[in-house]
């Protein structure tokens, strides 16, 4: 049986509930989407335009289980109002079932808190249970935040032309780099792989 909900504290000491998003979560995605930068939308979802989230990408991200997909947020319960802080997804690969394809999105206000870190740590798992040994993340080139994130997580990047193409090999702990990032991920790998393995 899947692990779909984690209770677990940021680094802060601030409590927080990871879970898996499910079709009834409409409202809660578009409302996070909303709520996003414009910036950090487009960096997300390549797009804009708009503040609303169209039904055919919320139909894509809600809809599938492990291991073709996964889409998990992490929400602070004991705050007023929205209460998510980030989300992020796996879709497996069609051509290289050994492979997914990963994207996340930390809302402004919570970044540099590790919580794409921990999202990450758990699609990593719940990927690697169901037998994927890569994590492929795709991040337009002026997106330096993300590139130096994924390179401070272990990922290796190449150019494909139009984009950055970064990896995480799941199968390799001992390469994860000595930054606060990557000690961060290694640590929530170990906290989290007795329950999601
Ligand atoms: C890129 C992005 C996902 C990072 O999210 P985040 O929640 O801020 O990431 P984290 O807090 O886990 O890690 C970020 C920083 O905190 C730092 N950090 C981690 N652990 C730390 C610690 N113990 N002490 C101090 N700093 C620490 C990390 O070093 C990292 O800094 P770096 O990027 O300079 O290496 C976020 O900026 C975002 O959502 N951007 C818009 C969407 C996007 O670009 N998505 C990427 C496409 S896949």
């Amino acid at each position: 049986m899947d692990v779909r909900r984690l209770e677990l504290e940021l680094r802060d000491g601030t409590a927080v509930v990871a879970r898996a998003l499910t079709p009834a979560d409409r409202e809660l995605v578009a409302e996070g989407y909303r709520q996003l930068s414009p910036e950090a939308r487009y960096q997300r979802f390549w797009v804009r335009d708009g503040d609303v989230i169209g039904d055919a990408m919320l139909d894509r991200l809600l809809t599938g289980d492990p291991p073709e997909h996964a889409v998990w947020t992490v929400f602070d319960p004991a705050r007023e109002g929205f209460k998510a802080m980030g989300a992020a997804s796996f879709w497996r690969s069609a051509k290289d079932p050994a492979e997914a394809e990963f994207s996340v999105t930390v809302l402004d206000g919570d970044q540099r808190r590790g919580v794409a870190t921990l999202l990450l740590a758990i699609l990593w798992l719940i990927a690697y249970r169901h037998g994927m040994v890569r994590l492929v993340g795709y991040t337009m080139p002026e997106n330096t935040r993300a590139l130096r994130w994924m390179r401070d997580t272990g990922a290796t990047g190449e150019w494909d032309g139009y984009n950055a193409v970064y990896r995480w090999d799941l199968a390799d702990l001992d390469s994860l780099p000595a930054t606060p990032a990557g000690a961060e991920l290694a640590g929530r790998l170990a906290e989290l792989s007795g329950v999601i393995l």
